[in-house]
Order: C-alpha cells, then sequence, then structure tokens
C-alpha cells in the first residue's frame, strides 16, 4: 500500500518529540513536512527544539514556525511539565536543519498543493495553524482527508480540571477545526493516558543502547518527574504518538463517532471538550473520539521507530 501523505504540526514537548520520529520513521507514513505553534513553549523554542529533533533522528522534511500566541492572542508557557526550554532532560545537538522561510500555513498550503494525494493533517499542539489554514485557505480543504488532533478529554482535563492543555490554548481555534465539517480524529487524554511510560519501556529503550535512546531516556525521565510532581503519576502519559499511531494502524485504537463541542464561555470550563458519547444533546457527530488503546500495538510501533533511527 501507499505511504499516506502527512503533514506534523507539534510543538517539542517531550512526547512531540516522539511523534515526529514516529512520523517520519514508519513506512505506512510519508511526512511531507513539521510545523511548529507555540505551546509548550514559547515559539522559538519549540521550533528550535523541532529542529534539533530533527537533527538528531536525521529527520529530513521542511520545517516552518507558525503561530506565537492563540487566535485571541493568548500564550503561557507549560515549564512545569516541559521545562525552561520546553525538552528538558538531556542534551540535545545544535540544529543543522535550516528553518523554512514561509509561515506554518503557508508551508501547509504548499505541500498540500503540490501533492498528488490527498493529505492527512496531524496536530500535537494547540489547534492555531491548522485554524488559521482552514481560514485562510478555504480551497485546499477538499485535499484534507483527515485531520487527527492530540488534544481534549471526554472526561476530566488536565490544563484545568476539566480543558485539557492544547485545546485550553486556543479554544476558537478547536472550534473552528471541530466545525470544519472535514473528517475529525480526537486523540484525547482518554487514550493518551492508556500509553503510559512504564519500566518495561525505559527497560526496552535501556537495551537499544544507542546515542538516542540515551537522549530518550534522559528527556523521559524528566517528563515522569515533573508528571508525578504536578499529577503523582510516576508513570507519565506518551500522548502525542498515540496520533501518529493510530494512522499508521486503525486497530491501535477504538472510536466512537459522536458529538464534540468546545466549552468557549464556562467560568471554570473553557477550553473543555464536550463530548456527547449518549447523544443526550441530539446534535450530529462530527468527530471520532478515540477511547481505548491498544497498548501493545502502540509500544511496538513507537519503539521499532527508535530502533529504526
Ligand atoms: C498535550 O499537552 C502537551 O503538554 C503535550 O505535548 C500534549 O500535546 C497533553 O495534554
Ligand atoms: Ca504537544
Amino acid at each position: 500500500m501507499d505511504a499516506l501523505p502527512i503533514i506534523l504540526d507539534c510543538d517539542p514537548g517531550h512526547d512531540d518529540a516522539l511523534a515526529m520520529i514516529l512520523a517520519a520513521k514508519n513506512p505506512a507514513l510519508k511526512l511531507l513536512g513539521i510545523t511548529t505553534v507555540s505551546g509548550n513553549g514559547g515559539i522559538s523554542k519549540v521550533t528550535l527544539n523541532a529542529r534539533r529533533i530533527a537533527t538528531l533522528a536525521n529527520i529530513d522534511v521542511p520545517i516552518a514556525e507558525g503561530a506565537g500566541k492563540s487566535i485571541l492572542g493568548a500564550f503561557e508557557e507549560a515549564n512545569d511539565i516541559h521545562g525552561e526550554s520546553a525538552l528538558d532532560g538531556a542534551e540535545l545537538p545544535e540544529p543543522k536543519i535550516e528553518l523554512s522561510l514561509l509561515h506554518a500555513v503557508d508551508l501547509i498550503a504548499k505541500l498540500i498543493r503540490e501533492s498528488d494525494k490527498s493529505v492527512t493533517l496531524i496536530a500535537t499542539g494547540p489547534l492555531t495553524n491548522i485554524a488559521l489554514f482552514l481560514k485562510m485557505h478555504p480551497g485546499l480543504k477538499p485535499k484534507i482527508s483527515e485531520i487527527v488532533f492530540m488534544g481534549g478529554s471526554a472526561s476530566r482535563g488536565n490544563r484545568t480540571p476539566y480543558a485539557e492543555f492544547n485545546i485550553w490554548m486556543d479554544p476558537e481555534a478547536a472550534e473552528v477545526v471541530l466545525q470544519s465539517g472535514l473528517p475529525l480524529t480526537m486523540c484525547g487524554l482518554d487514550v493518551t493516558h492508556q500509553a503510559l511510560v512504564t519500566p518495561d519501556i525505559f527497560n526496552e529503550l535501556d537495551k537499544m543502547n544507542s546515542k538516542l535512546s540515551k537522549i530518550i531516556i534522559g528527556l523521559l525521565k524528566f517528563f515522569a518527574k515533573t508528571y508525578d510532581e504536578v499529577f503523582e503519576m510516576p508513570d507519565p502519559p506518551l500522548h502525542d504518538p498515540v496520533a501518529v499511531a493510530l494512522l499508521i494502524d486503525r486497530t491501535v485504537v477504538k472510536t466512537r463517532m459522536v458529538n464534540v463541542e468546545v466549552e468557549l464561555s464556562g467560568t471554570l470550563t473553557r477550553g473543555a471538550t464536550v463530548v456527547d458519547l449518549h447523544n443526550r444533546l441530539g446534535r450530529s457527530a462530527n468527530c471520532n473520539v478515540a477511547l481505548e488503546l491498544d497498548r501493545s500495538k502502540f509500544w511496538n510501533l513507537m519503539l521499532t521507530a527508535i530502533r529504526s533511527c
């Protein structure tokens, strides 16, 4: 089967870094480009991190920097989870990959225009770039097969009691995506909290004994420490690569097609995704929601990608 053309929009970020590796190294996917959005760190930090990881893992695709603030102009770093650099825990190489002169939105448009097949967008950060792209290039919508995003939750949140970080950072952008009418898959905390980095995963990484695996161990140890401090979760959830893995093998997750809306004005719940699992609101289903993870399939894909670098 032909490889699926994808573009990854991300905010590295520990789990984004691993999402980049999975997106670039699995032969079922054809990574056309990487774009960055402010989220886990300010835009220049996450762009530098993306270029560093691409250098480290030999990922040779165009990288473009995108939005530094949400649609309404807000931004706040996530130092408590990802550290001062947004990717603390290991020494990373200086980037050898040049930054594209295009804005992320323009690179996405160019790559889609140039692709002979329709393209899948994967978003593992706030949805700002994707929403801007949809608004600025409505004519290219028919060339998007699907948008898969890591974000949201059918239950509780992580940035606030009910809002997940990526959606909380730019709820208006999430609203644009959810109302786009395009095929959507939401990969939220319900499923990513099943992708825990348990001690057996550290053992597997240890056995690889490569420069890359050692760096990944350093990064994930840092991530585990902050997750333990903030959420009392000593085995941290590797959120973002789940959104990539499900495109490699649809049986990695079980999904339900339901109505999902985002809370834009709640006093305490702004940025929460309202996932109507039992169709109580009678609104039309607009999003496939991932709810169950096949943990062993997921880790098999992730570890194979790291080994192949
Ligand atoms: C999401 O927020 C970020 O901290 C992670 O990179 C992930 O994309 C999890 O809520
Ligand atoms: Ca992310």
